[in-house]
């Protein structure tokens, strides 16, 4: 862009209409300082050749992007290998999550399975027990579809008051990507669902046996048996070689290292859906099967791990919302704590359960910000606050929390995790 070269900043009209055609870079470059040696001195990198094209037979990011990692939370889990570790969103923009990125919640350690000796097995009631190797699977029709994944204690650290400080700990355990894999209907139709088929049971070939039940609609829906995200092989975390993908559901259910799928006259009661996985209420009753992940948001920058360092003026805000329920075509974003709301500006694909990427630019004048912001979903649904679902849930579920985030920006620029009542 050649407006760094005027040596004017553009006005502040000139900015609101170059923004959205430019991504607002302009606004903030700076004047040339003629003798500014980075300009005028040949740099390292134009003074001696670089790697030749087979230097890196697999790529990996920058040496300047090596903190851009997974994290995990030390005291939350005993051990590992039954542990979770989070997405670092506001590290990443756009929608899809890169692969090496996508956060991990294992319950036996990342199983290491032969991919010529992995079967996956349909029994039960069904006309005709299949078996399939991964060969097998690749012969039928496949498709391609970007849904999220969230697992359902994403957020759950913050029932009882702000904790986490960054939106990485706080909304993590989500990720977003392309997958590649057969319908999980046509399996089923091979088999031959039996008229009192109304379950099915899914398990993991891991160490954990992880399973769990799914009603028959959602099965002949569109659940899908993946063996690629983004493109290449699902990645030994995320299930090698085999995944099920539940779209819009709870991240629980999309068992890993997929082998088994029983059908049945009903559900299985399995751990995972009984000791786990239930939203416990204010009035001590709990809930089971809760399925869809309700719609929900969440400010990426500014936010506690990504701090507003440039001082007063223009500024980029951004964040992510998705929902178990269809798409996102809005969301609100408050910089005063809810005096005031704007709408957001959409940007990328919006896509059915996939997860949708707002911005909204704002002039900074460098006073405290409480920041919000509210998702609506395509069924009209409106993204609750905290208060709102613990006056139901009260403050000792784990599961299921979607309510608003706020994060306070003071005159530093430091943000930091919290909650207006
Ligand atoms: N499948 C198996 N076989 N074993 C597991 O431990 N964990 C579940 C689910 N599927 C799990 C599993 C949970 S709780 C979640 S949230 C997602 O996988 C996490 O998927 P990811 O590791 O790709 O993020
Ligand atoms: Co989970």
């Amino acid at each position: 862009m050649d407006m760094k070269f005027k040596g004017t900043k553009p006005s502040r009209r000139a900015f609101l209409s170059g923004a959205l055609a430019a991504g607002g870079a302009a606004a903030s470059a700076g004047m040339v300082k003629a003798q500014e040696a980075v300009i005028t001195e040949k740099q390292p990198w134009a003074q001696y050749l670089g790697d030749g094209v087979d230097a890196f037979p697999y790529g990996s990011p920058s040496k300047h992007e090596a903190h851009v990692v997974r994290r995990s939370v030390e005291w939350l889990t005993a051990d590992p290998i039954s542990s979770v570790n989070f997405t670092p969103l506001h590290e990443l923009d756009g929608i899809i999550t890169p692969n090496g990125l996508c956060f991990e919640r294992h319950h036996g350690g990342i199983a290491e399975v032969e991919p010529a000796d992995h079967r996956i097995m349909i029994n039960g009631l069904v006309d005709k027990p299949l078996v399939f190797t991964m060969q097998d699977l690749m012969r039928y029709p496949r498709e391609n579809h970007v849904y999220f994944l969230e697992c359902a204690a994403n957020s759950g650290m913050e029932w009882a008051g702000a904790q986490l400080n960054g939106c990485q700990f706080t909304h993590g355990m989500i990720h977003n990507v392309m997958y590649t894999g057969v319908p999980l209907r046509l399996l089923l139709e091979e088999a031959g669902v039996k008229t009192n088929g109304k379950w099915i049971m899914v398990e993991g070939a891991d160490a954990s046996g992880m399973n769990r039940s799914i009603p028959i609609e959602k099965a002949l829906d569109d659940c899908l048996v993946a063996f690629k995200m983004n493109g290449e092989a699902l990645r030994p975390e995320q299930g090698y070689p085999v995944r099920l993908v539940v779209p819009g559901w709870e991240g629980n259910m999309w068992i890993k290292w997929l082998r088994r799928i029983e059908v049945g006259d009903q559900p299985w009661h399995a751990r995972e859906e009984t000791s786990k996985y239930t939203d416990l209420f204010e009035n001590g009753q709990a809930r089971r099967f809760t399925w869809e992940m309700d719609a929900k948001s969440v400010i990426t920058n500014p936010s506690p791990q990504a701090p507003l360092t440039h001082g007063k003026g223009w500024t980029v805000l951004t964040g992510v919302a998705w929902s178990g329920r269809g798409t996102i075509p809005r969301v609100d974003v408050t910089i005063d704590g809810g005096k005031n709301w704007h709408q957001a500006r959409m940007s990328g694909p919006s896509m059915n359960k996939s997860m949708h990427r707002f911005y909204y630019e704002f002039d900074w004048d460098g006073s405290p910000l409480l920041l919000q912001s509210r998702a609506h979903d395509s069924t009209g649904y409106v993204q609750p606050t905290k208060n709102e679902l613990r006056a139901i849930r009260g403050e000792n579920s784990i599961y299921h929390n979607n309510g608003i985030q706020t994060w306070y920006v003071n005159e530093q620029g430091i943000a930091e995790n919290v909650e207006i009542s």
